[in-house]
This record gives structure tokens, C-alpha cells and sequence, in this order.
């Protein structure tokens, strides 16, 4: 796949702002972005601890209902600015006269692309590690205790831990330092495809070595009495999180999109495949879950500790852990770059250095920040804020709170501020398509946001 720079002749745009011109790129960068650690970490582990199937359908309900107009306006909003998020609310503001204290709705999906990437890299670390262990063959024929041993193993040794975390954020750094068309554009053209063969290959396997059908029923068949006002809230913040909305990673991929691509055609495609793909991983892991007798509620350490487990006892297996826990490193990787960018390119905006230089000042806070939330899990575990530990902190803040607040942002500024011609040119479909899309964002999204917040952080309940 060729890619080229050009200069970008969008109205406003930076002059050398550069955009994609692969016919493929936007849609596999963006689809890279949205499957990662959300798709096959956490989304296993929180329906399983939110009890399954009820907790699925309300997470598919919010993609369809919130997720895929917001993808659409976040696009929108990108492309037409061609620039970072927080010039892109910047220039809305100041073109729609707003006081200037609305520009810190600029910096929610700053800060919080950055802030998940803290923790973000330290799993990510996580599945290096566990790749290199079944290269080494921890796993071959080992039990639930044994494995449980190997995770618990991880998370008391710091300096292991670290090690993962720095490689995986030099990997991050390296990609994004040599730019939006070098370094992503051309990355996300191998990395995709390895993404959905793996995906593939691990399917095929749990069809046929895992209890299939408790997983397709643990995950389809709902009992609503295990929804709690939490577990809407999660289930929204998920959803956020899983689709890489309201964090800058969209609007700023947005920015690289050519003009003649349709955004809501590839929005939509970008949404739905990856809730497919969670979906998907579900299956993967569920049926091994229960295969094994392990509980589905484990928590942060379900895949860590179920699929070496399943897999460690069969032949080949070794090459099978391999290969899933390469799947999570890719598909985390091509997340992680998606992270960092935004910042990168609101920095290189306004400071005039060299995009490598950047981007290691950029990647070494966030990786400081990143060995503290490694440290929580063992020499830091007394250090507590609000009650958490670093790491839960970090998660809770940016999963409860910056991204819904990033999708609030994204709703109000491109369904209420940003000039209505400029985001109807920006999402080519039919005048009732648009009208739905327009009351999605300006009242179905906003006013569900701000419910499930409130309920979620036990201000309302209902
Ligand atoms: N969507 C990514 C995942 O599921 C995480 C992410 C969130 C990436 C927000 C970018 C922005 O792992």
C-alpha cells in the first residue's frame, strides 16, 4: 500500500497538515484504534463481573444509540478542522464568539488520550511479557493454580513489570515519531491484517475445544436483575472506551481523512466492527472460562489467567499462546498510537520542534506516569487516592469521567457549535438520516450522558 503526504487544502487546515490517501487507511487506522485492550482484556472481564448477557445487550444498545452518531460527528469535526482536538474546539469557540473558558472542553480528550495511555501501556506490557513466557514454555501443562501463580507472579514483580510497560511505550513512541503517514498509516497496513487472522485462528479454536455453547449463552442470554445504575454506567464508559470516542483519537484520525471518503459510511463500519470483534472475543474466552471452571468474574487478570491455562494443556498450545498474546499486543499497539497522537500533534501545532523530540517528551511523562501505576500493584499498594490505588484511579477517572464527559464535548460541539453547513458537508447522506443523526447527538446523547454519569457516580438513582 502506497501512502503519500500531500498538503492539505482543506479551509483552516494546517498547511502541512498531512492526509491519508489509501483507500483502506482511515478505516483500518480507526478500526486499529477502536479494537484493543477494551476488546479483549477488559471487555471479557467487566461482563463478567457485571454477570453477563444484560450487561452485553445494554453496551450493544449504547454503541448503536450513542456510539455510531458520535464516531460520525467526531470524524466530521476532524476533517473539517484539520487539526488537533483542542485547536479544532479552539477555532469552533472563537468562530462562534464562546468565552473563552469553553476551551478547556478542548483539553478533556487531551488529557484523557494521555491518561489512559499511562495504564494502557502498562497491560499492554503485560501481553509482551506473556508472550515471551510461552516462548519459554511456562505454561506447557500447567494448572488454575499454577497459572494463577504465574499472574500474581507478574503483578508482584515490579521491575518485570516495568520492563513490559517500556518496551511496549518505545514500540508507541517509535511509530508515532515518524509521523502520521509513516509511522501510522503505514503500521496499521501490516498490523490489521495479522489483527483479524489472529482473530480468526483463535475463534476456530474455541469452537472446537471450548464449551462454546455455555459462552454463547452466558453471553446472549440475558437476566436483567443483575443491572445496577454501576453497570449502566460501565457499560457507557465501555462503550466510549472500546470505540475510542471522546478522547481525540477519532477526531484527530478525522483530521488525516481525505476528502471524497464518506464519513458515515465508514463510521458506522468502524463502530460495528468493533463490537463484532468484542463480541467476538467474548466467545473466545468464555467458553474457555468455563471449560476450565474458572469464574467468569476474575476480573483484570481473566485472560492472563484462562487462555494460558486452556491452552498450556494442549498440544501445540505453546504456539496458540503465542499467538493470542501477540493478538493482544498488536491490536493494543495500533490502539496506543492513537493515544499519543493527539497530544503529539496539538504539541507540534504550537511548539517548534521536531516531531521525534516530541514525542519522547510526550511518551516519557506518560510512561512515568505510567511506572507509577505499574508500582500500585505491588511496592505503591498502600498509596491511595480517593480510596484507590493509582492504577484504579487512573481507570476510574479517565473510564467514568473524562470519556464521558469527551463524548459530551464531541456531541455539543459538533450537533450544537460547529456551523451546521460545515458538518452536513462533512456527513454526505440523505436529509433524513441527517435529522436522525442531528437529534442523536444534540438531545438523545447529551441528555443519556449526563443520566448515566449522575447514576453511575450514585448522585441520582434510579
Ligand atoms: N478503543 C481502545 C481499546 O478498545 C482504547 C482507546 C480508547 C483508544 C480511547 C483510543 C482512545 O482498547
Amino acid at each position: 500500500m502506497r501512502e503519500e503526504m500531500t498538503k492539505s487544502a482543506a479551509p483552516g487546515g494546517g498547511s502541512d497538515h498531512p492526509v491519508w490517501h489509501g483507500r483502506w487507511t482511515l478505516l483500518m487506522a480507526a478500526t486499529g484504534s477502536a479494537v484493543g485492550l477494551g476488546n479483549i482484556w477488559k471487555f471479557p472481564y467487566i461482563t463478567g463481573e457485571n454477570g453477563g448477557a444484560a450487561f452485553v445487550l445494554i453496551y450493544i444498545v449504547f454503541v448503536l444509540v450513542l456510539g455510531v452518531p458520535l464516531m460520525l460527528g467526531e470524524l466530521g469535526l476532524g476533517r473539517s478542522s484539520r487539526k488537533s482536538p483542542l485547536s479544532t474546539i479552539m477555532d469552533i469557540n472563537r468562530e462562534r464568539g464562546l468565552p473563552k473558558g469553553l476551551d478547556l472542553a478542548g483539553w478533556i480528550p487531551q488529557i484523557g488520550s494521555i491518561s489512559i495511555l499511562t495504564f494502557y501501556s502498562v497491560i499492554a506490557g503485560w501481553s509482551l511479557l506473556y508472550i515471551l513466557y510461552s516462548l519459554m514454555g511456562v505454561f506447557s501443562g500447567i494448572d488454575a493454580a499454577g497459572s494463577e501463580e504465574v499472574f500474581t507472579g507478574l503483578l508482584g514483580s515490579a521491575g518485570v513489570m516495568i520492563l513490559g510497560h517500556t518496551v511496549f511505550m518505545a514500540l508507541t513512541a517509535f511509530i508515532i515519531a515518524r509521523g502520521a503517514v509513516a509511522g501510522i498509516a503505514r503500521s496499521i497496513g501490516w498490523l490489521m491484517p495479522l489483527l483479524l487472522t489472529m482473530v480468526v485462528i483463535m475463534l476456530g479454536y474455541s469452537m472446537f475445544s471450548g464449551e462454546f455453547a455455555r459462552g454463547v449463552a452466558y453471553l446472549f442470554t440475558p437476566d436483567f436483575s443483575k443491572v445496577t445504575p454501576a453497570a449502566i454506567s460501565e457499560a457507557l464508559g465501555h462503550a466510549f472506551f472500546s470505540l475510542s470516542l471522546g478522547m481525540g483519537a477519532i477526531m484527530v484520525y478525522g483530521s488525516y481523512m481525505q476528502n471524497q471518503e464518506n464519513i458515515p459510511v465508514t463510521g458506522t463500519t468502524v463502530s460495528l466492527l468493533d463490537m463484532v470483534l468484542a463480541l467476538g472475543m467474548g466467545l473466545v474466552v468464555f467458553p474457555v472460562v468455563f471449560a476450565y471452571g474458572l469464574e467468569p468474574s476474575a476480573g483484570p487478570g481473566l485472560i492472563f489467567q484462562s487462555v494460558p491455562l486452556a491452552m498450556g494443556n494442549l498440544p501445540l498450545g505453546d504456539i496458540f499462546n503465542v499467538v493470542f498474546f501477540s493478538l493482544v499486543a498488536f491490536a493494543a499497539l495500533s490502539s496506543s498510537i492513537s493515544l499519543l497522537e493527539p497530544t503529539v500533534a496539538m504539541i507540534e501545532e504550537r511548539v517548534q520542534t521536531s516531531r521525534p523530540v516530541i514525542t519522547v517528551i510526550v511518551a516519557g511523562g506518560t510512561w512515568l506516569v505510567g511506572i507509577a501505576a505499574a508500582l500500585s500493584f505491588n511496592h505503591w499498594d498502600e498509596i491511595k487516592i480517593f480510596g484507590a490505588g493509582i492504577f484504579d484511579a487512573l481507570d476510574f477517572v479517565s473510564g467514568q469521567i473524562l470519556l464521558p464527559l469527551g463524548g459530551l464535548v464531541v456531541a455539543v460541539w459538533s450537533g450544537w457549535y460547529m456551523n451546521r453547513s460545515a458538518i452536513r458537508e462533512q456527513l454526505v447522506m440523505s436529509d433524513a438520516l441527517f435529522s436522525i443523526w442531528e437529534i442523536a447527538v444534540r438531545y438523545v446523547t447529551p441528555l443519556l450522558i449526563v443520566l448515566v454519569m449522575l447514576g453511575g457516580l450514585g448522585i441520582i438513582s434510579f
